[in-house]
């Protein structure tokens, strides 16, 4: 049987045995009829984690997300953030769809806006233009490579959203990356936002779930939200215990993913069909191949190593935890052979 090194996505990890027993463990109630004890251990817990007073546990990170839109805007609002962002490319359209909110798009630095930028992009308030409601961030970074904030340009960015009255939203899907990349912890993060989406089905390794973290004053409204998307979701708590799991055991071991990254980032600088190679900050690895994207994508599926086209001429490999240095060694040697 032919190896299978799958780099496609961090989304695509299983449970591992331990995170299985605690699912099976968990106990569980109706959290849409009231509440399920082990979601509402999880909210508290992440909550608490990133000094906010409330969770709010849903299916997906683009429902979180889809949320703090649809709470912070009202229909005809404008939204800033940058031009690489998740809620841009690949939400669907949700953020005309349901918020009917438009996207300000700011061309950043590898996925980060400033705060001079933000500031020069809210909208004067006049009769003509769209009320800006909202400024979005997104650390990491996906589609810039896995790109994290340095802590001191989000403080910048929250003094000039709160000297214009303006809610600061983040897409924190892996969040966890940046904090250990950057060697942050969750407390620095407190009071610097007024919604965060985390992820649990990314490197932690869950099979299903994000919270959206907010506090009381949004909590109501939020659920409301969520339950008109079709997200109340009912013995959830099986699904919460492998959140609460893995924010206890999967979040230190990201710092192997990231040094592994690096590791292909190092080969793939050596290998003759490879153009450029974006170096990567946590554990998405964004290359550009001399040859069409589709031609490596096949060679190496025949080799057993699945990666993704970013578009644009653009490749991704992500790292995660069933990849091992064993694997690395494999990609290694497979990247040295003719690629055609
Ligand atoms: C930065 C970012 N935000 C949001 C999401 C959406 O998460 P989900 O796939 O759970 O909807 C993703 C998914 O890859 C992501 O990378």
């Amino acid at each position: 049987m032919t190896k299978i090194v799958d780099l496609r996505s961090d989304t695509v990890t299983q449970p591992t045995d331990e995170m299985k027993k605690a699912m099976f463990d968990a106990p569980v109630g109706d959290d849409v009829i009231d509440i399920d004890p082990s979601v509402r251990k999880l909210e508290d817990y992440a909550a608490q984690l990133f000094g906010f007073e409330r969770g709010l546990f849903c299916p997906s990170g683009t429902m979180t997300n889809q949320i703090a839109l649809m709470l912070h805007t009202r229909p005809g609002d404008e939204i800033i953030c940058d031009a690489l962002s998740h809620i841009y490319w690949y939400e669907g359209g949700g953020p005309a769809a349901n918020a009917g909110a438009s996207l300000r798009l700011l061309p950043g630095d590898q996925g980060r806006i400033s705060a001079s930028q933000i500031e020069a992009a809210i909208n004067p308030k006049n009769e003509h233009a769209a009320r800006t409601a909202l400024v979005s961030l997104e650390n990491t970074c996906n589609k810039a490579g896995g790109s994290f904030y340095n802590l001191d340009a989000i403080k910048e960015i929250r003094r000039i959203t709160s000297k214009h009255h303006l809610p600061l939203h983040l897409d924190g899907a892996r969040i966890f990356n940046a904090l250990v990349a950057s060697r942050q912890s969750t407390l620095n993060y407190h009071g610097l936002f007024d919604s965060m989406s985390i992820c649990l089905s990314k490197g932690l390794g869950c099979p299903v779930g994000s919270l959206l973290l907010l506090n009381e004053k949004d909590y109501f409204t939020a659920r409301r939200i969520r339950k008109r998307l079709g997200g109340g979701m009912r013995q959830s708590g099986f699904l919460a215990a492998a959140g609460f799991y893995a924010l206890h055991h999967h979040v230190d071991r990201l710092a192997e993913d990231h040094r592994r990254a690096k590791a292909l980032a190092a080969v793939l600088e050596d290998c003759d069909w490879v153009d450029r190679v974006v170096e990567p900050s946590t554990n998405i690895l964004v290359f550009y191949p001399k040859i069409k994207e589709e031609t490596v994508i096949s060679a190496l599926e025949r080799k057993g190593i699945r990666l993704l086209s970013m578009g644009g001429g653009a490749l991704r490999l992500v790292t995660h935890l069933h990849i091992t240095d064993e694997d690395i060694e494999y990609c290694r040697n497979s990247f040295f052979e003719e690629i055609k």
